[in-house]
């Protein structure tokens, strides 16, 4: 058992903030050997039901649960601040083009490498990320996510038409790749699998039936899509689903939506649509950065939480334009200020935080898993500085309630504020 004594930024079961300014931070093995809070909460209380426990302390430190990114594209590492009219001319000039070259495991293995040190060092320590069409890019970055003992999803991207030629996959080909990799990498280690149709207009009715029915098959996969991003996307969809009620109910049509679906965007949805999601236990994946940066939209916040939707944030790189979970959740906040209805909400930071933490977990059927620092929880958490730039000192210093000090790391901070990310260990694990 190893103990960490330092402020301590935990969530309760609401999603409401619990802080200890003297905390401490208990992590030791369960019967299997994984690294799990054993125990948290006021030092005084902890200390005193574990007293032989070693106690690193880390004085003015944070200790925050590692932010969980619900929608990622590993392979979009390199096109972060691409420009272009919107997402479907995005995609053509430099998205498809990027993502040919996973063709090749050597680059795909670099790649990899590359983004998980990167969302590390930005205290990310789980998300559920896109492949690329290539079997290989699966292969490497699970491969990857596994040497450094990650909780991480991700999938083959299923994309059988309206594609070109280096990222078009083939119909029976995919789905029996898709079936393959499930059994070589789902629920191994810390990894899981998320079948993954690109979007409806870039796959036919016979690979989503498919990929529909590899998700009744497999049913702790998760499924991950996008839907309803783009005026024009929306517009291309309805076209080629003419039978659908609605974009998202095509998904629906071929058995893609369930508990464990979450889907990016949802930003031209309706109330029916919103009643879906709910009614399946479908999550959104609210990336806000990406939104900003292609034009797409504003996610309605106030829609979603008024049908009881389960979302989270997401930066949605290379669509977004950050790594860092600090960005997400100011854009996240000023889209909620904005609005898509200009009845502008003002989120809270801590509700801002929970989104990317606890209830981004919740969304991905994770909860009490991972994003929080509650007992039971596997052991992936953050040392935060706040004093990591002068303004950041000056400001946190002058912070008079625990909103006030989430507002000045959310808006003033960036990677520089994550000292160290800790991943919980599998004991015995080679
Ligand atoms: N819709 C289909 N593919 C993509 C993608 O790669 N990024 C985004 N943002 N939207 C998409
Ligand atoms: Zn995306």
């Amino acid at each position: 058992m190893q103990a960490y004594r330092a402020s301590l930024l935990r969530f309760d079961d609401a999603g409401q903030p619990v802080y200890d300014t003297d905390g401490l931070l208990v992590v030791g093995p369960d019967a299997d050997g994984r690294q799990r809070v054993q125990d948290a909460g006021a030092h005084a209380e902890v200390a005193a039901r574990h007293p032989h426990v070693a106690v690193t302390h880390l004085p003015g430190r944070i200790l925050a649960p590692g932010f969980v990114d619900m929608h990622i594209h590993f392979p979009q590492t390199d096109i972060i601040g691409a420009p272009a009219e919107g997402l479907l001319p995005w995609l053509e000039n430099y998205t498809f083009p990027a993502e040919s070259r996973f063709a090749d495991p050597a680059h795909s293995a670099s790649v990899a490498e590359f983004f998980l040190d990167e969302m590390l060092r930005n205290g990310v320590t789980t998300s559920l990320t896109f492949a690329t069409s290539h079997p290989q890019s699966v292969d490497a970055f699970f491969e990857a996510a596994r040497r450094r003992r990650l909780r991480m999803i991700s999938g083959k991207v299923l994309q059988d038409r309206h594609s070109p030629d280096g990222v078009r996959d083939e119909t029976e080909q995919s789905l029996a790749d898709t079936e393959s990799l499930i059994r070589r990498w789902h629920n191994h280690d810390r990894l899981g699998y998320a079948i993954t149709p690109r979007f409806a207009p870039t796959s036919t009715d016979a690979q989503l039936r498919g990929a529909g029915e590899l998700a009744a098959k497999y049913p702790d996969t998760w499924i991950h899509s996008h839907v309803a991003e783009n005026r024009d996307e929306v517009k291309w969809a309805r076209e080629l689903f003419p039978q659908a009620r609605s974009y998202l109910d095509v998904y629906a049509g071929f058995g893609l939506m369930r508990e464990r679906a979450v889907y990016a965007h949802c930003i031209w949805l309706d109330d029916a649509d919103r009643q879906l999601m709910q009614q399946t236990g479908t999550a959104a994946a609210v990336s806000p950065t990406s939104n900003l940066f292609l034009g797409s939209g504003f996610f309605d916040f106030e829609g979603a939480d008024r049908i009881g939707n389960r979302y989270g944030l997401a930066s949605d790189v290379g669509g977004g334009t950050s790594f860092s979970p600090f960005a997400t959740m100011m854009a996240a906040y000023y889209v909620g200020r904005e609005g898509q209805t200009k009845k502008g909400v003002s989120i809270a930071p801590s509700q801002l935080w929970w989104r990317h933490t606890g209830g981004a977990a919740r969304a991905l059927g994770l909860d009490g898993v991972i994003g929080n620092l509650q007992p039971g929880c596997e052991a992936d958490f953050l040392v935060i500085d706040p004093k990591a730039t002068p303004l950041l000192a000056r400001k946190t210093a002058l912070a008079n309630n625990l909103e006030e000090l989430l507002f000045s790391l959310i808006v003033l901070g960036d990677d520089r504020l994550i000292e160290r990310t800790v991943i919980s260990q599998q004991a015995g694990a080679a």
